[in-house]
């Protein structure tokens, strides 16, 4: 049965749709099969596992608002993961759902038609904390919060925190925080090592990856070109956290199955 992974982070631009593309072909590299599902109205994974986002008539909406099983939307991909995805239709779904019986379900129910066929669910959620990325957070078994490693970045991480606990009281009472992976960090620079010792003070009680996604203009460069990180021509240190995010991802689960 498919482990379902949101991530998840209402502060915009921190990695989010970067991590969940090149998490999932990481897993696939080690054997895993792994479905991809965008469930922002931007868009961005759509676009990075290589289809055109605006072209496309069958995405997630559908399956949300119109019951369509997703079986009849999911695409493949050069890079083996497959992919439900999204686009602008998505930013009305907002509005529509919330005269929609069980609203904040509505994503459980399409990922119950697909979970026996998958090892990893990953979901990309968009920066808001609105009712798509509360469906997202009810579907899911686990929340990683990627963290750039800015002290702007940092302050909204309670707020997101206060919701998943939110949630595990009414909609999900066995989500879990994986982790907060920090991403955008420049080992260089004393402010990306602070971020580091303040994230694992100030969060004592969440699991802090004890890797992270060193700021690179390869990820922006890969994005445009749709490939993962790992297939641009010089090997970017950032480009391991998601090999080593992948290895925990399966170790975890083994552990937990005893
Ligand atoms: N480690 C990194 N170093 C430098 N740039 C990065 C890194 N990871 C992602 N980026 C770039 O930063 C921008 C934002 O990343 P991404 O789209 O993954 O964030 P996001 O959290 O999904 O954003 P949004 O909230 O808008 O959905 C993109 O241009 C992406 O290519
Ligand atoms: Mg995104």
């Amino acid at each position: 049965m498919g482990q379902v992974y949101v991530f998840a982070n209402q502060k915009g631009g921190v990695g989010k749709t970067t991590s969940a593309f090149n998490l999932g072909v990481a897993l696939e590299g080690i054997g895993q099969h792994v479905l991809l599902i965008d469930l922002d109205p931007q868009g961005g994974l759509t676009y990075y596992a290589g289809y055109e986002p605006d072209g496309l008539e069958e995405t997630v909406y559908k399956c949300l608002l119109r019951d369509v099983p997703p079986g009849e939307m999911i695409l493949t991909t050069k890079y083996g993961v497959d992919l439900l995805p999204a686009n602008i239709d998505l930013a009305v779904a907002e509005m529509q759902l919330l005269n929609v019986p069980a609203r904040e379900r509505r994503l459980t129910r399409v990922i119950n038609h697909v979970r026996d066929s998958y090892d990893y669910i990953i979901i990309d959620s968009q920066p808001s904390l609105g009712i798509l990325t509360i469906n997202a957070l009810a579907a899911a078994n686990k929340v990683i919060i990627p963290v750039a490693c800015e002290f702007l970045s940092i302050r909204g991480t309670h707020a997101l925190l206060k919701l998943i606990a939110k949630i595990r009281g009414t909609l999900n009472s066995t989500l879990q925080v994986a982790g907060l992976l920090p991403t955008m960090f420049d080992a260089r620079t004393v402010h990306g090592r602070e971020i580091i010792r303040i994230l694992k003070t100030e969060f004592k009680e969440i699991h802090l990856y004890p890797y992270q996604v060193n700021r690179s203009i390869r990820f922006a460069e890969s994005a445009a070109e749709q490939k993962p990180i790992f297939d641009v021509k010089i090997q970017v240190p950032g480009a391991l956290a998601y090999r080593e995010l992948a290895r925990d991802l399966v170790k975890a689960r083994l552990r937990e199955s005893g």
